[in-house]
């Protein structure tokens, strides 16, 4: 008899070993060891190449141009996407359980085969009947999208090579199985194994794949590491489940830039485009300002105004709770060390809370300043002066206002919402903005004065 080599994969860490044990000695977690059986030599030489020339070419007498993109008709995809779907490239999009994806997913398909040709959607999850059942109610129901429930690689590879559809969709990665691998389906040599497939699919047919994955429970890509290397661009779905919009940002893109974003609410009738979000996380301001301010943020090339809310409350017992949101909890320590020790709050004896609204997760530092205005606001109990009132800096551990990029934009975007003051650090300079009083502030005491004097 011969015997079958394998080996063992740490899932999480990627960590190898030749000996099952029961916790990784890579990153000490527990049960994430999963084999994987090597194949023979001779199993290689059945796959084609992936590459297209024979011997090294000079890099000048290489053909370029631009990349060859469908058009979803969906801006906030081909926004996220960097354009459209590029042909040939893998496209791994990933969420939480009723996120949206299939959702998403099936509406593509349909405006693609509306335009290119046929689409074959696979799904692993789901029989072809719920599927005609979701595009119903999406009347994403045309002609050229084909669905199959299957979750055999051979079979499905059998079908793309009599169809030659022009995008290829599979739900999901983790339902796929390759005949000669006897680990169950999801095992980290089934996913890997499967994706590599598909990749040979996708390179050599120069078809684009869209490939769904599952998330763990603590909202990591489900399966190894590996996958997001192997892939061209990676998407992820995200947003509260109690509220209908959802956003869609890129963890990697080889195509484009992966600080872009694409928000969507989830209605009856499927995922509808938001273009204008400042307008929709601006919409249930809060009633009253008492550690409330709205800022000003960059997502990718696209100004954003939220709403950030602090609550400062006594510590009953022990040590203070800091709570953030939406908002990263370093940034959140800084400034209120910067409150404490600069503006003489005695915050050490109160927990605080801060929540941006509408689920948004802030990234940089043009929040600083209306973090530290709401923060005051809420320990002192007074309200912000006026609701039309927006800041926007970088607090640095001195307590000066340092200057942000993209100020313009941010302050253009304030204007056509209808605010009417933006407190700004004053070593920036601005164009003049219609109907918007910018005011300068060379320091955080400065700034907080502006706010109580402002009415
Ligand atoms: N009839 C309906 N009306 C409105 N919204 C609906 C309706 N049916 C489903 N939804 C919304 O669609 C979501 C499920 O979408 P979808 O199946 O695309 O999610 P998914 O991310 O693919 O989930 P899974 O991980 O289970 O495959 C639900 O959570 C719900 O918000
Ligand atoms: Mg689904």
């Amino acid at each position: 008899m011969t015997k079958i080599k394998s080996k063992f994969f740490c899932a999480k860490c990627g960590y190898e070993t030749p000996k099952w044990m029961g916790r990784c000695p890579g990153c000490e977690e527990w049960n994430t060891l999963e084999e994987e059986i090597l194949a023979s030599k001779n199993s290689f030489k059945r796959l084609p190449t992936l590459v297209s020339s024979t011997k090294p070419q000079a890099i000048e007498s290489v053909g370029s141009g631009a990349f060859d993109r469908y058009n979803t008709q969906i801006e906030e995809l081909n926004r996220v996407l960097g354009g459209g779907i590029v042909r040939g490239s893998l496209i791994l999009i990933s969420g939480e359980p009723g996120i949206g994806k299939s959702t998403l997913i099936l509406q593509m398909a349909a405006t693609i085969a509306k335009q290119y040709g046929e689409v074959l959607y696979v799904s692993g999850e789901e029989s072809e009947e719920q599927i005609k059942m979701r595009a119903e109610r999406l009347r994403a129901v045309v002609d050229g999208l084909f669905v199959i429930s299957e979750t055999n690689i051979n079979v499905i590879e059998k079908f793309i090579d009599e169809m030659m559809p022009v995008l290829i969709i599979v739900d999901s990665v983790q339902t796929l199985y390759k005949d000669d691998l006897s680990s169950a389906p999801g095992s980290v040599s089934q996913v890997k194994e499967c994706v590599n497939n598909l990749m040979r699919i996708s390179k050599l047919k120069n078809i684009p794949i869209f490939i769904v994955a599952h998330v763990t429970k603590q909202g990591e890509l489900a399966g190894p590491r590996v996958l997001e290397h192997m892939v061209d661009t990676v998407l992820h779905f995200e947003g509260e489940r109690t509220q209908e919009f959802r956003i869609l940002r890129a963890l990697k893109n080889r195509f484009g830039t992966t600080s872009e974003i694409g928000v969507f609410e989830m209605e009856q009738e499927g995922l509808v485009e938001i273009s204008n979000p400042s307008a929709m996380f601006l919409d249930s301001l809060a009633t009253s300002s008492e550690g409330s301010i709205v800022v000003a943020t960059m997502e990718g090339t696209r100004p954003l105004l939220v709403e950030i809310q602090a609550l400062a409350v006594p510590t009953i017992v022990g040590f203070p709770r800091r709570t953030a949101v939406g908002v990263d909890l370093n940034r959140l320590n800084l400034i209120i060390a910067v409150l404490e020790k600069k503006m003489g709050l005695p915050l050490s004896n109160y927990d605080i809370y801060v929540n941006v609204v509408g689920g948004l997760k802030l990234e940089g530092t043009c929040a600083d300043l209306g973090l530290a205005i709401a923060i005051h606001s809420s320990f002192r109990g007074e309200q912000i002066a006026t609701k039309k009132l927006i800041a926007v800096g970088e607090i640095s551990l001195t307590a000066d206002l340092r200057p942000v990029a993209h100020l313009n934009k941010m302050l253009r975007e304030a204007a056509k919402m209808g605010f009417s003051t933006c407190i700004i650090p004053s070593k920036t300079k601005t164009e003049e903005i219609k109907g918007l009083n910018i005011r300068g502030a060379d320091n955080l005491e400065t700034a907080l004065n502006m706010i109580l004097a402002d009415d």
